[in-house]
């Protein structure tokens, strides 16, 4: 595949897994789940959690997911009449499989933002899937690094609590910080029946904007 993105190595698709439920009913701390992690981390992102997004920013032109997964995000986004490339380092059956973005050195052509739920962890191994808000970071910097270049945007769906991190303040403070919108209502990750569980973590959208006027705070919006 040529390589369209100034990537260095491309890691192949791994097949995705499925995630286990816990005992009905267990009590559970809360860092932890309950389920097992998917492979490369892979949830598919609720149809409204997009729309919170769309109804508080506009994109300016092309947007890109590069963690695309299924297409759940850039489905919503298309409906809205944006154009969007889609990717991913796996095969889920939707947009350009194989493409690492942590690899990839600018943003595909034409595109002016990132949207994206990233994996928590590092899912370039499979032993590397350790929840992490390193891996966040990871993805945080770089994005704001691609999305620079052509004075765009970035939004990235973290837990709130991300937020507040040291180091993820740091990122938010030297970027060009531009909104979070707090999702009120809390994050419905997959439906098994009467097991299914709700997250126990509040999630947010943060969003940079490198035309975002300098020294102007970002803005706290809410949404459900
Ligand atoms: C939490 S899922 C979200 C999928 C999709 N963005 C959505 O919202 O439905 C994370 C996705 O990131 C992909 N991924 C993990 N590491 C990646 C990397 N380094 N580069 C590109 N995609 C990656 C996984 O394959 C998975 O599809």
């Amino acid at each position: 595949m040529p390589d369209l993105f100034g990537r260095g190595e491309a890691v192949g698709p791994e097949p995705a897994g499925r995630a286990r439920a816990p005992r009905a009913g267990a009590a559970r701390p809360i860092h932890i789940s309950g389920y097992a992690r998917k492979d490369r981390d892979f949830y598919a992102t609720p149809d409204w959690v997009t729309e919170a997004l769309l109804r508080n920013v506009r994109f300016r032109g092309r947007v890109w997911e590069p963690c695309c997964g299924a297409g759940a995000i850039a489905t919503v986004m298309q409906r809205r009449g944006y154009e969007v490339t889609s990717t991913d380092i796996a095969d889920n059956g939707f947009g350009t499989p194989g493409v690492d973005f942590l690899s990839c050195q600018t943003v595909p052509d034409g595109c002016r933002a990132i949207v994206t739920n990233p994996p928590y962890g590092d899912a370039r191994s499979l032993q590397g899937q350790e929840k992490s808000a390193l891996s966040m970071l990871r993805f945080g910097h770089h994005g704001l690094r691609l999305t620079r270049s052509v004075e765009g945007q970035f939004a990235l769906l973290v837990r709130l609590r991300w937020v507040a991190g040291k180091r993820a303040s740091a990122l938010a403070s030297t970027g060009p910080f531009a909104a979070v919108i707090a999702l009120t209502r809390r994050i419905h990750w997959f439906n098994l029946g009467e097991e299914t569980n709700i997250s126990q973590h509040h999630h947010a959208w943060v969003v940079f904007d490198h035309a975002h006027p300098i020294g102007q705070p970002p803005v706290l919006l809410f949404a459900d």
